[in-house]
């Protein structure tokens, strides 16, 4: 991984032509592709499951970021994992058992992830942060892409960055939502290290070229980790 990494999410892209967007992505250089999958009860919206997952890893080599917007998510990690997810991140909102799917998933060799929703604060994550491999803040409420950036998520990156700097170096920091071209920077300058851009790459004039121009930013201002 790098000091900081862009990963393109899927659900802005169009599904007729996918194996095209994600070799127009890889070749612009992304890092991992953000799979978003929704139940429609979590989340008021609907996307895949495990079998487009694994229809999708056929077409790259990128690690599979899979961000699982569903309740009750310790039901379905298994099936995400066989089907190729590298990064598996469910809801803190969707679980009374964080901690157990959290050592769950790095038992099954996922990288686990937890996400928090834009009401739900850093600091309930602090009896959990050393069993997390990537914590993401939500900069939307999640269900759709396209979404404007919550600013208060910039606080709240920093105050994830202080937690993880103390307490686990090397857990990745990822936010997700309104991400584009008027805000980068600052998300990498607030300590993320995983940056998500659907709407910013996939309905851009020129895809390629936006993303690598996200890239630029992000380079202009990463520190080393
Ligand atoms: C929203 C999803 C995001 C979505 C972001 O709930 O979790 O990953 O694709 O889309 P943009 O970047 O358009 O806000
Ligand atoms: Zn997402």
């Amino acid at each position: 991984m790098r000091a900081v990494n862009i990963a393109p999410s899927l659900l802005s892209a169009d599904f007729a032509a996918i194996a095209d967007q994600i070799r127009m992505v890889e070749n612009a250089g992304a890092d991992l592709l953000h799979l978003d999958s929704m139940d429609g009860r979590f989340v008021p919206n609907l996307t895949w499951g495990p079998k487009i997952v694994a229809d999708l890893r056929k077409l790259t080599t990128l690690p599979f970021d899979c961000h699982l917007m569903i309740v009750e998510p310790e039901r379905y990690v298994d099936e995400f994992r066989k089907a190729g997810a590298d990064y598996i991140t469910f809801h803190y909102e969707a679980t009374p058992h964080a901690h157990r799917l959290l050592q769950y998933l790095r038992s099954i060799g996922a990288k686990a992830g937890i996400g928090i929703n834009p009401a739900t604060p850093v600091g309930m994550l602090v009896d959990i942060i050393e069993d997390i491999d990537l914590l993401l803040v939500m900069s939307v409420n999640p269900g759709f892409g396209g979404q404007p950036f919550i600013e208060r998520a910039l606080v709240k990156l920093a105050e994830a960055r202080a937690l993880i700097d103390q307490r686990n170096p090397s857990c990745l920091l990822e936010v997700d939502g309104g991400i584009g071209l008027a805000n980068i920077e600052r998300a990498v300058e607030a300590g993320a290290t995983v940056l998500v851009a659907g709407s910013s790459v996939f309905a851009a004039a020129d895809p390629p070229e936006t993303l690598r121009d996200l890239r630029r930013r992000v380079e202009a201002v990463a520190r080393p980790r």
